[in-house]
């Protein structure tokens, strides 16, 4: 990383997250009825960057939402936690809006219409990542914005972070300009598993395994296991994003790559504690406290 350089930026989604709370997913011409579960900020790259903030690093996120109540919402959001938004407001596209339903169990499945998120271009987020030390991406805005993004800030010298979510099959054209990649068991699975992910040029690919923790792999070396902190999981949205978000601004903040998992899997697990996928209960000094009570 080079010197010049500071704080982590974000390029991504910000949708408006619709929770429905249900035992299951309704079946195909089913009308099912569930409960109201709220309505929060959210987007896989509003949450990294809130998460990012809160974990301690100045942190700017870079995207598209529209010219209505959610937009406005969502920008007030990334005020609070504390981001610098290069938010651009679309004068076309709603906001992005994701349907969440929250199952019994803590866990979930999401149903995005991504609306103006689909109008980030690469000259937004090129324009938005530049000087950042650590700069992070999802898969939940056009590729090619992801791509213009990771490639100006490889050569800026900034490290690149790319978690690939959801996951497609374009995103190993991505690994020769990404430092760290993430993904979850499935992701892995989707892109031909993890030596086909090192091969293809990841100098380092962090898989993420839900309750067990996650694993560190990197060529030549063997991988290195670090447990999930034991919580009681209200509710596991935006869980996953924390966990990004947090070992972005570990990074940024001189921390090695293991201990900077271990904080990382502690701001998902904060996260989790709570409804919505992001919450103001994450903070350094709570991340802090999870690693010291281990
Ligand atoms: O990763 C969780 C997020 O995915 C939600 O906040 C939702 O908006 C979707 O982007």
């Amino acid at each position: 990383m080079s010197d010049a350089l500071a704080g982590v930026a974000v390029v991504g989604s910000a949708n408006l997250d619709l929770v429905v709370e249900v035992a299951r997913p309704p079946r195909v011409g089913e009308t099912l009825l569930g409960r109201a579960g709220g309505r929060f900020p959210g987007g896989k790259g509003l949450n990294q960057a809130v998460a990012a903030a809160r974990t301690g690093a100045s942190t700017r996120f870079v995207g598209v939402v529209g010219q209505d109540e959610a937009g406005s919402v969502l920008e007030a959001a990334l005020a609070k936690a504390g981001v610098d938004a290069a938010l651009r407001r679309s004068a076309a596209a709603p906001t992005g809006v994701a349907h969440v339903l929250a199952f019994d169990d803590g866990d979930n499945s999401i149903l995005v219409a991504a609306g103006a998120n689909t109008e980030l271009t690469p000259e937004d987020a090129v324009a938005g990542t530049a000087g950042a030390a650590v700069v992070l991406a999802q898969l939940e805005v056009p590729f090619g914005a992801v791509a213009a993004a990771l490639r100006a800030a490889r050569r800026s010298g900034a490290l690149t972070i790319l978690n690939a979510a959801p996951a497609q099959m374009r995103a190993v054209d991505l690994l020769p300009d990404v430092d760290v990649l993430v993904v979850n068991e499935t992701e892995c699975a989707e892109l031909g598993g993890i030596d086909r992910l090192l091969g293809a040029g990841a100098g380092t690919v962090v898989l993420t395994e839900g309750a067990a923790g996650v694993t560190l792999h990197r060529a030549g070396r063997a991988g290195q296991h670090v447990a999930a902190f034991r919580i009681d999981a209200v509710d596991t949205t935006g869980a996953g994003d924390a966990f990004c978000g947090a070992l972005a601004a570990s990074l940024a903040q001189g921390w090695d790559i293991a201990p900077a998992l271990v904080r990382a899997c502690a701001a998902g697990a904060i996260v989790a504690r709570h409804r919505g996928a992001t919450t103001p209960a994450l903070s350094v000094a709570a991340v802090d406290a999870l690693v010291a009570g281990r």
